[in-house]
């Protein structure tokens, strides 16, 4: 059945995918709603997807791979790592938290996007949305191979 430390890593992957989904998602609803007439039906559409993929989507999956992440730190230093909490200050580590730090600011930077699109108050061009769309993905590359070649351990 594997151990809670399999477990734990295979919860937090999966959290983590579902965030990524929304993260990504999110920014490519935005490129449809700009055009939607304001007022009309697809507006009203674009208002419900967005706020639904926010609520359902990426709050609950940016606190379970938080809650998960931060687990993993706990249970690392505790039972699997022999120089304890000190592999938070690996490189790769602390390469990996500087993804999280970057991803939570990208996470509240779309939810306040979003009350602005649910405002009829964006101010951001299709070209800002479709370009930093790429943003999250670069960051969880950087991460995944972070956490599995361990560089300058
Ligand atoms: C939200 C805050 C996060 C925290 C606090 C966190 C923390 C951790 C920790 C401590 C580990 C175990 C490292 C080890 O000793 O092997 C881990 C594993 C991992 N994390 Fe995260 N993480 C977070 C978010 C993410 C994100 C956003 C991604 C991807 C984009 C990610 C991808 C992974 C992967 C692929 C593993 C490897 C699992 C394995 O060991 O097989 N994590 N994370």
């Amino acid at each position: 059945m594997g151990t809670v430390y399999d477990w734990l890593r295979g919860l937090h992957i999966l959290a983590v995918i579902a965030w990524m989904a929304g993260l990504l998602m999110l920014p490519r609803v935005f490129v449809y709603h700009m055009s939607a007439e304001p007022g009309s039906r697809m507006d009203q559409v674009f208002k419900d997807a967005e706020r639904r993929i926010f609520s359902i989507i990426l709050n609950p999956a940016m606190i379970l791979s938080l809650v998960l992440g931060l687990t993993l730190i706990w249970y690392d230093a505790t039972y699997m790592r022999p120089e304890g909490w000190g592999f938070l200050k690996k490189p790769w580590m602390i390469t990996k938290l500087a993804g999280v730090v970057f991803l939570l600011g990208w996470h509240h930077f779309l939810g306040r996007s979003r009350k602005r699109f649910a405002a009829d108050a964006n101010t951001r061009s299709e070209k800002f949305w479709r370009l930093t769309n790429e943003l999250p993905f670069i960051a969880a590359i950087v991460m995944v191979l972070a956490v599995t070649t361990e560089f300058g351990n």
